[in-house]
């Protein structure tokens, strides 16, 4: 029987006792709360309705570009404040807060996203402002950079992000993706900063050789 959904305490104890901390690959300066073939899942679907696909809980191409190029770059993100768009396990928001950020921001729509980000950040000793919200659908933020690891999943979700994003720029904020080339990628509006190659959860058993990259978004 499914009780009451779980309390944020509930479920900051079930993230640090299911997902152990571990390395992230290519970044050995992150370690970060990852599901491994022991942490249970279907526990947390029989324990809470609302658990979804706990994407928070696996390394994304996007994100692990991103994050890598941040770390690389920190003029990107230095003194600025930052927003970690769409961030999972806050792995984007880590490296720029890591980098010299003035203050960062890492909003996702779930909310053992959110719980996870800020175990994640209180891990790797750094402060970052988590918030569980959409916000896609509202005014460009308080920001000078976005950070977007991994959000062109989807067509739907693709489109919404893209049109958000040009508010941004509208706005005077700079933006910044890491994906590992999904067939949503607005490709014509991006001009191609680096690649890495890497490992990416979404693409499965693939063997192909591939690249995750990181993209300046670009006024239409
Ligand atoms: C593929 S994961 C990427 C996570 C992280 N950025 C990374 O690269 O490791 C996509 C994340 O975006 C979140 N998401 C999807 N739609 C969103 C929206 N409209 N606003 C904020 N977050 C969203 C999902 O919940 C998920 O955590």
């Amino acid at each position: 029987m499914i009780s009451d959904p779980p309390t944020p305490q509930r479920i900051a104890d079930l993230i640090r006792t299911s997902f152990p901390l571990t390395p992230v690959p290519s970044i050995p300066e992150i370690q970060l709360h990852k599901a491994n073939p022991q942490s249970g899942l279907w526990r947390f679907a029989e324990a809470d309705r609302a658990f979804d696909s706990p994407y928070w809980a696996y390394h994304w191409g996007g994100g692990l570009a991103l994050a890598r190029y941040v770390l690389d770059h920190p003029e990107t993100v230095a003194s600025r404040r930052v927003i970690d768009l769409g961030a999972g396990s806050g792995l984007v928001a880590i490296a720029a807060a890591l980098s010299g950020a003035t203050q960062v921001t890492a909003a996702d729509i779930d909310r053992y996203a959110v719980i996870a980000t800020d175990l994640n950040a209180a891990a790797n000793g750094v402060t970052i402002t988590t918030l569980h919200d959409d916000l896609t659908t509202g005014l460009p933020p308080e920001a000078n950079i976005i950070l977007v690891g991994d959000l062109f999943y989807d067509e739907a979700l693709a489109e919404r992000v893209t049109t958000f994003l040009d508010r941004c720029l509208a706005a005077g904020i700079a933006v910044l993706i890491g994906d590992p080339w999904r067939a949503h990628l607005p490709r014509s509006r991006l001009a191609l900063l680096a690649e890495y190659p890497g490992h990416d959860f979404g693409s499965g058993n693939a063997t192909e050789p591939k690249t995750n990259a990181v993209f300046a978004f670009r006024p239409a």
